[in-house]
């Protein structure tokens, strides 16, 4: 009988690879010194990885030394999904993430990944400020997932290496990597493309040799992820706007005295003024960068493209996550 699968096998050994030192030196208490883990997948130049460095001196400044971050980026410690199981295992203490692979876990995250839900990104951060978003954040602790704040990751549109997506039509027998996530392959298959999970760190690779013809992401990803180097079309077909989350483990949480806690809370508050502060300044100027790269950029008629969605928000609304859908449209 297998007690454990591959993937679960190899999660568990990730977490006793980074739980080895931290037990040995007394579950973080070093010297009164708490050191939380944090792992996320993006490279060390985007917004969001900048926004996490100030946490760490925020936390650090505002405990008086007595707490510290250790940032593990660029997927060092395994894709999404991997990071989020470490969490489940308590083995990492937080994780950023795309609310995208946390619908495996908490399945109303999916509603998030409906195309074209939000009117703008007004009706984006009053959902999210507000009662729906709070709620949202505190689903996931009954799986040991305590969501602490979301990140604006802008919306994400197609980039391609072949040709542009000018309408959907240009999708067919196109293989487009999409994150882990149903609510991803549904929305390319619905858009007439062929859609591919892969995780993103592996993305690079799987473009360059053609596993897939292309992708969709926002743009300070595209460009810091290098993935321009080989896609030179970026269609802003704005599909999606998909939030990034920071998760902290229950059972670090649990742990945490109040005054620790709420440490953390006021850092991560403030990382998300600065993150989204970083975000806007840096949209113009990150087209700019793809431009400069030689990545064409391409503004479609959103229209059909809305038109060919819009099947899945029926399908969406009768699901057990409908609700958020219902709540999310009515919310202003
Ligand atoms: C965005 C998001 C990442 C995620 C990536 C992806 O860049 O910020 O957290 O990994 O999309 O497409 O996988």
């Amino acid at each position: 009988m297998t007690l454990f699968s591959y993937k679960q096998t190899k999660s568990i050994s990730i977490a006793l690879l980074i739980a080895l030192p931290w037990l040995l030196s007394g579950c973080g208490q070093e010297s009164s010194t708490l050191t939380l883990r944090l792992a996320h997948s993006l490279d060390t130049s985007h917004p969001v990885h900048t926004a996490m460095e100030q946490m760490a001196e925020a936390l650090y400044k505002a405990s008086e030394g007595t707490m510290q971050l250790k940032i593990y980026p660029g997927s060092q410690l395994g894709s999404e999904r991997e990071t989020i199981e470490l969490l489940q295992l308590g083995a990492v203490d937080l994780v950023k993430t795309s609310t995208s692979p946390l619908e495996g876990f908490i399945p109303d995250m999916a509603v998030f990944g409906i195309p074209y839900l939000f009117r703008d990104e007004e009706h984006f951060w009053s959902v999210l400020e507000g009662d729906i978003g709070n709620q949202l954040l505190e689903l996931g602790i009954p799986k040991k997932l305590r969501g602490l704040c979301f990140y604006d990751a802008g919306s994400r549109s197609f980039y391609t290496k072949e040709r542009p997506i000018r309408t959907p039509d240009d999708l067919r027998g196109l293989k487009i990597r999409v994150q882990n996530s149903r609510t991803s392959i549904q929305m390319v298959e619905a858009l007439g493309g062929a859609a591919t999970p892969i995780a993103f760190g592996e993305l690079y690779t799987a473009l360059d040799q053609g596993v897939v013809d292309g992708a969709e992401n926002n743009a300070p990803s595209l460009l810091t992820s290098r993935h321009y180097e080989v896609c030179k079309y970026y269609s802003l077909d704005e599909h999606t706007m998909v939030p990034d989350i920071l998760l902290v483990s229950t059972d670090t949480w649990d742990r945490m005295k109040p005054r620790q806690r709420a440490w953390l809370q006021a850092a991560a508050k403030g990382s998300v003024q600065v993150q989204r502060a970083l975000w806007r300044e840096k949209t113009t100027e990150t087209l700019e960068k793809l431009r400069t790269g030689g990545v064409e950029i391409i503004h479609p008629d959103k229209g059909p493209f809305q038109a060919a969605v819009k099947a899945l928000h029926v399908a969406f609304m009768k699901t057990a996550s409908g609700q958020f859908m219902e709540a999310i449209k009515n919310e202003y």
